[in-house]
């Protein structure tokens, strides 16, 4: 399947999870057999000599997960906070109301590896900022951070300055 016919299959939903708000859901890439394939196929061309992948908590973890299997690489998780026994650490990010957290597991990451940070969506960039936060914190490099969608309008790409980004689509 050609990628622009896989991320087609991605739904806008208008008014979730609130009024005015218009979600991207990338359930149905995810459930069809062959644009999931080709997504990941093409998420896993961005990565460039990355050691590991860091994958966000939660639909990071498809994404994450099946590039790192694809690529023989190990796939960490970083969580929000409370799911995670030990932590090196955890950084905050804001919400539209508030802030929440991430954490990154102790002693997975080995210091100096480089690390690639693979989500699905980037919106105002908080939860990969944060992520790269954390990947730091644990003496990681990160070598760049791959998502499938970029909402452009949300500017998420301001909190990478200096990082590299890869994303499949922008919207
Ligand atoms: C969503 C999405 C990204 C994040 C992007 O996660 O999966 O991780 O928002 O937003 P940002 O760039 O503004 O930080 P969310 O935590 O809402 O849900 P999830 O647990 O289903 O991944
Ligand atoms: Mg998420």
């Amino acid at each position: 399947m050609e990628l622009n016919e896989a991320l087609a299959l991605i739904r806008r939903v208008p008014d979730f999870p609130e009024p005015g708000v218009m979600f991207q859901d990338i359930t149905p890439v995810l459930g069809d057999p062959a644009a999931f394939r080709t997504v990941i196929d093409a998420m896993a061309e961005t990565l460039d000599g990355a050691d590991v992948i860091v994958a966000i908590d939660a639909r990071g973890f498809f994404f994450g997960a099946a590039v790192a299997y694809s690529l023989g690489l190990g796939v960490v998780p970083v969580r929000k906070v409370g799911k995670l026994p030990v932590v090196d650490g955890k950084a905050s990010y804001s919400l539209e109301y508030g802030t929440a957290e991430l954490e990154i597991p102790a002693g997975v990451i080995q210091p100096g590896q480089r690390v690639a940070v693979i989500d699905d969506v980037l919106a105002t960039g908080g939860t990969a900022a944060a992520a790269c936060e954390l990947v730091e914190l644990a003496k990681g490099e990160v070598a760049g951070i791959t998502v499938l969608l970029e909402i452009g309008a949300l500017g998420g790409r301001s909190r990478l300055v200096g990082r590299k980004l890869h994303t499949l689509l922008t919207v």
